[in-house]
């Protein structure tokens, strides 16, 4: 493994943790394609086991190859240590998991990615952890809802889907003033554009499927420690840390490992007894990613703004949301926190609601139609007709989705063909609305002549009412004369 040390990301993504092994020179990271390690002797298995040397015992817990993805994302990331699972929903429950235990409470952004919204709310409710969920928008609040029992501040730096940017210098303020780690899902910036902890964040986790990964063809997950926040200075409020852990001789990882106590205690316990390991080779599948991340972002995010600008300027769109455009309501924080740019995801609306959605989707033969984000392959998606097709209008809006959404995760095609795809989609939608409108006109055209044949009919009616009328008078005055 190497210890040499890098100027810069492009570096850091190809040659961080690893120079060629010295059996077979291997330049490329092998895949160590095992489950256990073979121990030299008795006394080197017994001095592994007691954490007195470092080595690797048994996949779950550490692998090789894992390992060299690990160094690379904490080098990119400025952390003390990295700890790499089996995708990114589980680095967020062994996050939340390794300082959370029952009675403890998280504060978290309401703009946060569908399923981490159902981990917090219900799967970790049903472990005694209660989340208060706090518009990212609005710091104050987010300040009155930590609590004496919250043990952390949860938010996404670009948010999924609403692409809300979260003011992570404003928000790392509020947390060292209570004392609370902040931790940041930084999935849909990556740490080509955006790097939390050097903004005052404690704890970054990606989903390393999406652009890390960029494939679209492994799953993966990375919790990486900043190493900058004191878990000693109220050593009550973080027992994880602090108090002493009976499976490894009541040590206190804080004592013991200091600064990286947090990615040691989740290696020692979570990667134990939660299982989620990352296999080798899907490590090998994210590494072969992440050497090129450096020079696919700029590309998204080139990308991305040439196709909200051009989707701005469509007639057959009713609104655009990135962050690059001047109307996204949190457009003042790009220049500070994304200079690079905010990544490469965006909506928009197509007119005609739900029906031109669905037909610009199957027009499309380049952007494909499925549910993730962060492939070098265009993606799109139509949640009112998949995801959320059996919500109504009303409980579409609650979530933030209206029916015409598209969600757009644009690759790194060239923007010509990106754009010429996108066009044909749009001309669908176009020909949808177009015969909405004119069944709407037919429709409007058959009221108006059934009024008017109504209305026209109307006098004899009345006239027929008025004789009725006429002659139920004349019987009732036969009949009274009868009487
Ligand atoms: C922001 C964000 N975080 C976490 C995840 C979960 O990642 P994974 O699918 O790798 O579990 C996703 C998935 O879409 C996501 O968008």
């Amino acid at each position: 493994m190497s210890k040499a040390s890098f100027f810069d990301p492009a570096t850091i993504a190809l040659h961080s943790g690893y120079q060629p092994e010295s059996d077979h020179g291997s330049r490329a990271v092998p895949i160590y394609q095992t489950s256990s390690y073979a121990f030299q002797d008795v006394a080197h298995g017994a001095a592994l086991f007691n954490v007195e040397r470092g080595g690797h015992i048994y996949s779950r817990m550490t692998n090789p190859t894992v390992q060299v993805l690990e160094q690379r994302m904490a080098a990119l990331e400025g952390g003390v240590g990295c700890v790499c699972t089996a995708s990114g929903m589980s680095s967020l429950m062994t996050t939340f998991a390794t300082l959370c235990s029952a009675g403890d409470h998280i504060v978290s952004a309401a703009q946060i990615y569908g399923s981490t919204a159902t981990l917090l709310k219900s799967t970790l409710k049903r472990f005694g952890i209660e989340t208060t969920f706090v518009d990212i928008n609005d710091s104050a609040a987010i300040s009155r809802a930590v609590k004496k029992n919250t043990k952390l501040v949860f938010c996404e730096s670009i948010g999924n889907p609403g692409l809300d940017i979260a003011d992570i210098p404003s928000l790392a303020a509020i947390c060292r003033k209570k004392h609370v780690p902040l931790v940041v899902d930084a999935t849909f910036a990556t740490p080509a554009l955006h790097n939390p902890i050097a903004h005052g964040a404690h704890i970054v986790v990606h989903s390393l499927t999406k652009w890390i990964g960029g494939g679209g063809n492994a799953l993966g997950g990375a919790i990486i420690d900043g190493g900058n926040f004191d878990w000693g200075l109220k050593p009550e409020k973080f027992p994880t840390l602090n108090e002493p852990y009976a499976p490894f001789h009541g040590i206190s990882f804080f004592e013991e490992f200091g600064p990286a106590a947090l990615s040691m205690r989740i290696r020692a316990e979570s990667m134990r007894d939660f299982g989620a390991a990352l296999s080798p080779q899907n490590a090998f599948l994210l590494l072969q990613g992440l050497e090129s991340l450096a020079l696919r972002m700029p590309k998204h995010v080139e990308n991305a703004g040439e196709v909200a600008q051009w989707l701005l300027a469509h007639d057959a769109v009713a609104w655009v949301n990135h962050p690059s455009l001047p109307s996204h309501a949190n457009h003042d924080l790009v220049a500070s926190l994304f200079p690079k740019g905010a990544g490469s995801i965006l909506s928009f609306g197509v007119k005609g609601g739900r029906d031109a959605g669905a037909a610009f989707m199957d027009a499309l033969q380049l952007a494909t139609n499925l549910a993730n984000v962060g492939d070098s392959r265009t993606l799109v998606l139509h949640p009112a007709s998949t995801t959320h097709s059996r919500l109504d209008a009303k409980a579409m809006k609650a979530g933030g989705i209206s029916e015409d959404l598209i969600r757009v995760s644009v690759g790194i095609e060239s923007f010509r063909d990106i754009k010429n795809d996108l066009a044909n989609g749009l001309r669908a939608a176009q020909r949808t609305q177009k015969n909405a409108d004119q069944k709407d006109g037919r429709k409007t055209q058959q009221k108006t002549e059934q009024t008017r044949k109504q209305t026209a009919t109307a006098k004899p009616v009345k006239k027929k009412a008025a004789t009725k009328k006429a002659t139920a008078r004349k019987t009732a005055g036969k009949t009274a004369a009868g009487k």
